[in-house]
């Protein structure tokens, strides 16, 4: 089973890390049969589950479920959830509560935005704790409402200096690794050449210590905004319509269900219920 220490090991033995997001048993269980590395219940099973139009509206609630079915089927990979939006903000108090609840379900890890010294301050404190976190700076979809959109981050040297210093006060309260989102690829490489901790891009170029793409994204199940960085790998949209649409089909022209696809009675009893039926 993964942990977050082998995580961090793998940039010291030059192993890209592999991460991928997953809401459900069965996507937990083929992902970890494929090997990946790092399972993320992430809260944009908001947007690409829920049809929400930002993540800032999940709760604890639908994270628990979410964490609850990946758990369930994801038994090698490294296990991480997303703390939901205010979820962390309120306190430490509530905040370790909560990071517990997942840890108690069996999540390996939690994942937070930012870093504010409030979230400096929750990272030392989770760690210390025994809650292995996971950063992730750069674009951090739980700010929309004050980044004002989905913009890229570290545009200029400035930027990425700023976001450099952050990652390093994360990595110096203990994250054990740091998601980069949205930002030009020289910039993640330099904050990774800078760190100790391995860096986990989405929109970050090639450079970074690790990948991770949302899952609705790569196997096209989700139709709503799609990222230039978010590979396709298959069009499950049109699948699921075309399947749909044959099975109705299927039903108005009488093909479903075909005798394979029924329970038949016994030949005596057939004959018994026959003679019933037809003597009434
Ligand atoms: O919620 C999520 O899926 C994420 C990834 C984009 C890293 O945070």
């Amino acid at each position: 089973m993964l942990t977050s220490k082998k995580i961090q090991k793998m940039k010291y033995d030059k192993k890209k890390i592999k991460a991928i997001t997953a809401y459900d048993y069965s996507t937990a269980k083929f992902a970890d049969e494929e090997g990946i590395d790092i399972i993320l219940v992430g809260d944009s099973v908001g947007q690409v589950v829920m049809g929400y139009d930002s993540t800032t509206k999940v709760t604890m609630d639908e994270m628990k479920v979410f964490s609850r079915a990946v758990l369930n089927g994801a038994k090698n990979p490294l296990v991480v959830v997303d703390m939901p939006y205010l979820s962390y903000h309120t306190g430490i108090f509530e905040a370790t509560k909560n990071a517990g609840e997942f840890m108690k379900m069996g999540a390996g890890a939690v994942k937070i935005e930012g870093a504010n010294d409030y979230i400096l301050d929750l990272t030392k404190h989770l760690t210390n704790s025994g809650i292995p976190v996971m950063a992730h700076l750069g674009f951090t979809p739980q700010y929309i409402n004050t980044i004002g959109g989905n913009f890229v981050q570290g545009k200029n040297l400035d930027n990425t200096l700023k976001i450099l210093e952050d990652a390093k006060k994360m990595q110096s309260m203990g994250a054990f690794s740091i998601v980069l989102e949205m930002m030009p690829d020289v910039c993640a490489k330099y904050i990774t050449q800078n760190l100790d901790i391995p860096t986990i891009g989405i929109g970050a170029g090639k450079y970074t210590d690790g990948q991770i793409l949302v899952i609705n994204d790569i196997i096209g199940k989700f139709d709503g905004f799609s990222p230039k960085f978010a590979r396709k790998y298959y069009d499950a949209k049109t699948a699921i319509k075309e399947s749909i649409r044959k099975y109705m089909d299927d039903i108005d022209n009488g093909s479903f269900p075909s005798d394979n696809e029924s329970f038949t009675l016994d030949e005596d009893e057939y004959e018994r219920f026959e003679s019933y039926t037809q003597n009434k």
